[in-house]
């Protein structure tokens, strides 16, 4: 049985969708079975991100209203063996209920090892329906005050549904503009602020940006994907130094 894992922030833009792609793809190098669930109704993104978006028939909408099995609507990544994606549906009225997602989260997890659910921005609807398939949660953030208040709203958010114990993944971190700032003085001002127990934390990366903008596999030796790398190994439970 796998394990379900939402990616979200309550704020937009902030890169849950390259995590989400980035993780899978971290995860699949190391041979387990991942699926990405883009939860982003209407605003899909994770079909263009994995180079699926030409063979696209069905989605998950499809699936939840009876006019595909999930195997139909379920499309092998590019250039990543064990990476599959679960496209979002075309319209945001389509999304599946929190509901019908938690029993649908149930069902893949018998047929992958991680379901990585892509949450939409803000903690309506769309928010409730991916975290409610999730057994655990990595918020995203970027190290600055809106975004991180808006990490601790949604750990708040996220335990009232019982995913308890959620993880921050701090992305798009630029220790230039960090410093430079002079907002926070450390990162550990930032977790405090946040509420919530680092994971990992992602540079800014523009070739791993540039690459999935395409749709393609990012640099293996770049410092983004090294990053994820090294969340996909403490996401197995291994014990790997958090290193910038
Ligand atoms: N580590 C990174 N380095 C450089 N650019 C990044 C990084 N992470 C994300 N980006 C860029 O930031 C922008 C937003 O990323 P992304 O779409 O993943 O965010 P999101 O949180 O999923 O957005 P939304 O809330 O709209 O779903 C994109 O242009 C992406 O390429
Ligand atoms: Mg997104």
């Amino acid at each position: 049985m796998g394990v379900s894992t939402v990616i979200t922030s309550g704020k937009g833009g902030v890169g849950k969708s390259t995590v989400s792609v980035g993780l899978g793809r971290a995860l699949a190098q190391k041979g387990r079975r991942v699926l990405l669930v883009d939860c982003d109704a209407g605003l899909r993104s994770l079909d263009r991100m994995t180079g699926v978006e030409e063979s696209l028939v069905f989605d998950l909408a499809d699936v939840v209203e009876g006019r595909a099995a999930p195997a139909d609507a379920i499309y092998p990544c590019a250039e990543a063996t064990g990476l599959y994606l679960l496209p979002a549906p075309s319209s945001g009225e389509r999304m599946a209920s929190p509901q019908v997602m938690r029993r649908l989260a149930e069902l893949l997890k018998r047929y992958y090892d991680y379901v990585l659910l892509d949450s939409p921005a803000g903690v309506g609807d769309g928010f409730r329906s991916a975290a409610y398939g999730a057994d655990r949660a990595l918020v995203i953030c970027s190290p600055d005050p809106v975004c991180v208040r808006s990490a601790n709203a949604v750990k708040g958010l996220l335990e009232e549904i019982s995913v308890l114990e959620p993880r921050l993944v701090i992305n798009r971190f630029n220790g230039d503009f960090f410093w430079e700032t002079g907002v926070y003085s450390d990162l550990d001002s930032v977790i405090d602020a946040s509420g919530v127990q680092l994971f990992g934390v992602v540079p800014e990366d523009f070739s791993l940006a540039a690459a999935f903008l395409k749709g393609k596999k990012a640099p293996e030796r770049s410092s983004g994907m090294m990053a994820l790398a090294r969340i996909a190994e403490r996401l197995e439970g291994a014990s790997v130094p958090i290193a910038l």
